[in-house]
């Protein structure tokens, strides 16, 4: 984080919910914070709350931003209100930890341990902050992959310190538990295990992180998907394996990260091939489904990982394989994997300057104001015409039926709400409701 971006956070600090008696930065109102020299964007999640409340909460923290010497403007975006979860209650353990990227699988076994594991100690390596959280309630892997001299658990307030391998933080159920007490893990049903995930991942005093990593439990259900919908996971990297089924698991798991609007940025295909005593390449398994994957959704990045006993040894010996054998082959994927998930999180970062603040002035249009270039006004009746639904424009062929005699040229913006960080969605005066992609907006005012 800047020193920049430090100092706005200070005075967003500053903003009270008065209902809550918190500021709205430790509720988690603010989100997508960044400066560009003297401007500043940011989101603002408020909670349900009546319009006049929320232009309040923009105007306060608008003008307390201001306050800095440094800023000559500051952007607002007022975004859908936080994800809440009424499962259970959240501490703030996760408040100083940047980005929050998800290993996951759908099926066990495949490696995903192994990939968190070499992927959280990559990115210690190249110089990051890094915490590895182990979600999996019913198999624990950590305590046997990483090992911790002092298991002594300790408390600061009412959150749990984590523990500490070669500079990574870490936590998982196998820590916090009484080694002495019965398993009864197994028995725990969905709600509850989530339940469970979620207080010991923000009830854990992780403190400043630039990563998190945390190693799902296996599977797709409603698990998984909670725990994605509970904290603002970043990123996700699955892992799988190169049996015939692989593609519809990976394409699970990617479907399941979609529904909560998080980007899978690389898929590891563990176990993939070996190489025997003869020099050559064998691939026991057949070589899977990965080039497929790339042109069907586009993925820039899977990795192909060998079968190899130093993996899983490394796993055994409770020395990550990248620290063990820094530079073995098998430790160079996953650096480069590292470095890989480095620069997707980054340019995700990035695309938000595609985001504009949007705002509606009645007779005369839709002011799109971008955090690098000067504010723009789309006329309404242009936007409304514009509009790229099912209704408006032939799917097929992508030839518009609308008629623009037929759209009323005092038509006006009703309502206005962001989609995700996707879209804008507008509801027009002639009773017509349209969704603009941010892209499709910035087309329209090149
Ligand atoms: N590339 C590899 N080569 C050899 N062994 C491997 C490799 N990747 C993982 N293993 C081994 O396979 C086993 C399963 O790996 P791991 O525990 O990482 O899988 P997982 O998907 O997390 O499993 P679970 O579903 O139980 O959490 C471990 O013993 C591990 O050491
Ligand atoms: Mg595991």
């Amino acid at each position: 984080m800047t020193d920049k971006e430090n100092e706005v956070w200070a005075q967003l600090r500053l903003i009270i919910d008065p209902d809550q008696q918190e500021d709205i930065v430790e509720l988690g109102y603010v989100s997508h914070l960044k400066v560009t020299g003297s401007k500043v964007y940011y989101h603002l999640h408020l909670p349900d709350v009546n319009a006049k409340v929320k232009e309040q909460y923009q105007f306060f923290s608008e003008e307390s931003v201001r306050e800095l010497p440094w800023v000559e403007k500051v952007t607002t975006i007022i975004a859908a209100s936080p994800k809440q979860s009424s499962l259970a209650p959240s501490y703030n353990g996760l408040k100083d930890v940047s980005h929050i990227v998800a290993v996951a699988s759908c099926k066990g076994g495949v490696g995903k341990s192994t990939v968190a594991v070499n992927l959280a100690y990559s990115l210690a390596l190249s110089g990051f902050r890094v915490g590895i959280f182990d979600a999996d309630v019913y198999g624990p892997s950590l305590p046997t992959m990483v090992h911790i001299e002092d298991r002594q658990v300790k408390f600061e307030g009412a959150l749990i310190l984590p523990f500490e391998h070669a500079g990574v933080s870490l936590m998982s159920f196998g820590f916090a538990k009484d080694p002495a007490q019965e398993d009864d893990a197994a028995i725990m049903r969905g709600p509850i295990v989530s339940q469970v995930i979620n207080q010991l991942l923000t009830g854990t005093k992780w403190g400043e992180l630039d990563y998190l990593i945390i190693d799902m439990p296996p599977g797709t259900g409603d698990v998984q998907l909670t725990l994605t919908q509970m904290v603002p996971i970043v990123a996700s990297v699955l892992v799988t394996t190169p049996q015939q089924l692989s593609y519809v698991d990976v394409v699970k798991g990617i479907q399941m990260f979609d529904k909560v609007k998080v980007p899978t940025v690389a898929v590891v295909q563990n176990m993939s091939f070996f190489v025997g005593d003869d020099g050559k390449t064998y691939y026991p398994f057949g070589q899977g489904a990965l080039k497929k994957l790339e042109r069907e959704y586009g993925f820039k990045h899977t990795v192909e990982m060998p079968i190899l006993a130093s993996v899983s040894e490394a796993g055994d010996t409770g020395v990550p394989l990248v620290i063990r054998h820094p530079s073995s082959a098998a430790a160079k994927n996953f650096l480069e994997l590292a470095n890989f998930v480095v620069s997707e999180v980054a340019r995700l970062r990035e695309v938000h300057t595609d985001v504009p603040a949007i705002s509606t002035v009645p007779g005369k249009g839709v002011v799109l104001e971008y955090v690098d270039r000067d504010p723009v006004v789309l006329e309404h009746w242009e936007l409304r015409v514009a509009c790229q639904c099912a209704h408006c424009v032939n799917e097929m062929t992508g030839v518009r039926v609308l008629d623009p005699a037929r759209v009323p040229k005092d038509v006006e913006v009703l309502t206005l709400r962001a989609i995700g960080n996707y879209a804008v969605g507008i509801n027009w005066s002639d009773g017509h409701s349209s969704i603009y992609p941010y892209g499709f907006l910035k087309e329209m005012i090149r």
